[in-house]
C-alpha cells in the first residue's frame, strides 16, 4: 500500500455543491434549481457566447501569460500588467500561494467560518491554521492582529466573507494592513466583490501598490458566470507575482477561458445588471426570512446564510426532493446557505422552504 504524505492522509475531500445533473438524474427533475455554489443563476454574458463561436486551435497550447486578458484587466483596474497572475480558478491561486510561501510549522491566520479551501491548502503544506472566531459573522481584525506570532506567514481575509457575506470597508482594511509586519502576506479573497453595493467597499486594486505584502484574488466564476471555464487571477506586487510563477502549472488557463474572460470583462453592463438584480433579490429573501422569524446574516455577496432552526441535512433533503438544492452541513448544524437566484428560482426556494416550515 503506497501511503500518501502525512499532511494529506486525513484531509477531507472537498465537498462541492450537489451538481444539478446528478439531482436531475436521481430525482427525475427536469428543471431543478441550483442555489448551492454561488454561481450566477442566469449564466454568462451573451457576448461571451458570441466570442466563443467557432472555437479553434484545439491542438495548440494557450499563451501561458494570458497577455490579452492581462492588458484588459490592467486597464480595467489601472494596475500594471506585471502585477497579475492567472489561475485555473482562483482556487488554484490559493494553492499556488500556499505552495510558494508556506513551510512546515508556519502559522497561517484565518477566521473559523470561511471558504474551506484555505485551511486544506495550509494543512497540505504542513503549516498550521490558526483560527480566529467571527464576531456575529464579521471579521474581528483586532483578534486577528492579536493572533500574530513570529511564526505567522499568511493571513486570509475573504471579503465579503463566504458564507456570512460580511464586508470589511476601505478605512478598516487600510488601518488593518498598516499594522501588519512586512514579512507577513495578507491574501484578500474578493471572489464576490463585484456583487457588493456598499459604497465603502475597499478599492483593493489601489491598495496593491501601497502594501507590497498584499495579494488580491478575483474570479470570473461568480458574477461573470464563467465557473465552468475556470479563470481566476491575483493582483500583487511584482516580487510576489514572480515567486508565484515558479510554481504555476504551465498552461494552467485555457485559451478558451482567456477568450471568455476578455469578452465577459468587456460587458460591464451585464455585471452592473446582475449586481442590481442580486441586491433586489437578496433584500426580498432577507425580508421574507425575517417575516418568518428566521435569523440571517446581512450579506454583500450573492448568498445568504441563515439559521433554519432544524437540522440542516433535513432541510437540504426536503428541498432536494422538491428540486431545490441549497448548502447544508456548514459549521453550525442548523445553518443553511442559499445562493441568490433569478426571481423565479428564488420564488421556488421561498415556496418550498415555506412548505418545510409549515410541516416541520
Ligand atoms: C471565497 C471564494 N474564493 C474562491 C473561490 C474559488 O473560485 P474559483 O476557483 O471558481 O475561481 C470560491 C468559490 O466558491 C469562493 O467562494
Amino acid at each position: 500500500m503506497i501511503r500518501s504524505k502525512s499532511t494529506v492522509r486525513n484531509l477531507p475531500v472537498y465537498r462541492p455543491g450537489k451538481p444539478i445533473e446528478e439531482v436531475e438524474r436521481e430525482y427525475g427533475w427536469k428543471n431543478a434549481v441550483k442555489l448551492v455554489s454561488n454561481e450566477n443563476p442566469f449564466g454568462c454574458s451573451p457576448k461571451v457566447i458570441e466570442a466563443l463561436q467557432g472555437l479553434q486551435l484545439f491542438h495548440q497550447y494557450p499563451e501561458p501569460m494570458a497577455p490579452l486578458l492581462r492588458g484588459k484587466l490592467a486597464k480595467h483596474f489601472d494596475v500594471e500588467p506585471e502585477k497579475f497572475i492567472f489561475g485555473n480558478g482562483s482556487s488554484e491561486i490559493i494553492q499556488m500561494i500556499c505552495r510558494t510561501f508556506l513551510e512546515h510549522g508556519d502559522e497561517s491566520i484565518l477566521v473559523d467560518f470561511t471558504y474551506s479551501i484555505y485551511q486544506s491548502e495550509i494543512k497540505i503544506e504542513g503549516a498550521i491554521p490558526i483560527f480566529v472566531p467571527l464576531l456575529n459573522g464579521s471579521y474581528d481584525l483586532d483578534a486577528m492582529l492579536g493572533a500574530i506570532t513570529d511564526k505567522t506567514k499568511i493571513i486570509w481575509i475573504c471579503n465579503p466573507n463566504n458564507p456570512t457575506g460580511a464586508l470589511i470597508d476601505q478605512d478598516t482594511l487600510i488601518s488593518f494592513l498598516q499594522k501588519i509586519p512586512d514579512n507577513i502576506l495578507v491574501v484578500l479573497d474578493e471572489a464576490y466583490m463585484e456583487y457588493v453595493v456598499d459604497e465603502n467597499a475597499p478599492n483593493s486594486a489601489s491598495l496593491v501598490s501601497l502594501f507590497p505584502q498584499l495579494i488580491v484574488l478575483r474570479t470570473f466564476s461568480k458574477i461573470y458566470g464563467l465557473a465552468a471555464m475556470r479563470m481566476g487571477y491575483a493582483m500583487a506586487d511584482v516580487t510576489i507575482i514572480a515567486e508565484l510563477h515558479r510554481v504555476r502549472p504551465s498552461f494552467n488557463t485555457s485559451r478558451y477561458a482567456q477568450m471568455a474572460a476578455i469578452a465577459a470583462l468587456e460587458d460591464q453592463e451585464f455585471v452592473a445588471y446582475w449586481r442590481k438584480m442580486n441586491d433586489q433579490e437578496r433584500i426580498r429573501i432577507g425580508d421574507q426570512l425575517e417575516n418568518w422569524g428566521i435569523s440571517y446574516y446581512p450579506s454583500q455577496g450573492n448568498f445568504i446564510l441563515f439559521d433554519s432552526g432544524s437540522p440542516s441535512q433535513e432541510v437540504f433533503q426536503y428541498m432536494l426532493e422538491r428540486g431545490v438544492i441549497v448548502r447544508d452541513r456548514l459549521r453550525y448544524p442548523t445553518y443553511i446557505r442559499v445562493t441568490i437566484g433569478t426571481s423565479e428560482q428564488n420564488d421556488r426556494f421561498l415556496e418550498v422552504f415555506a412548505e418545510f416550515l409549515a410541516c416541520r
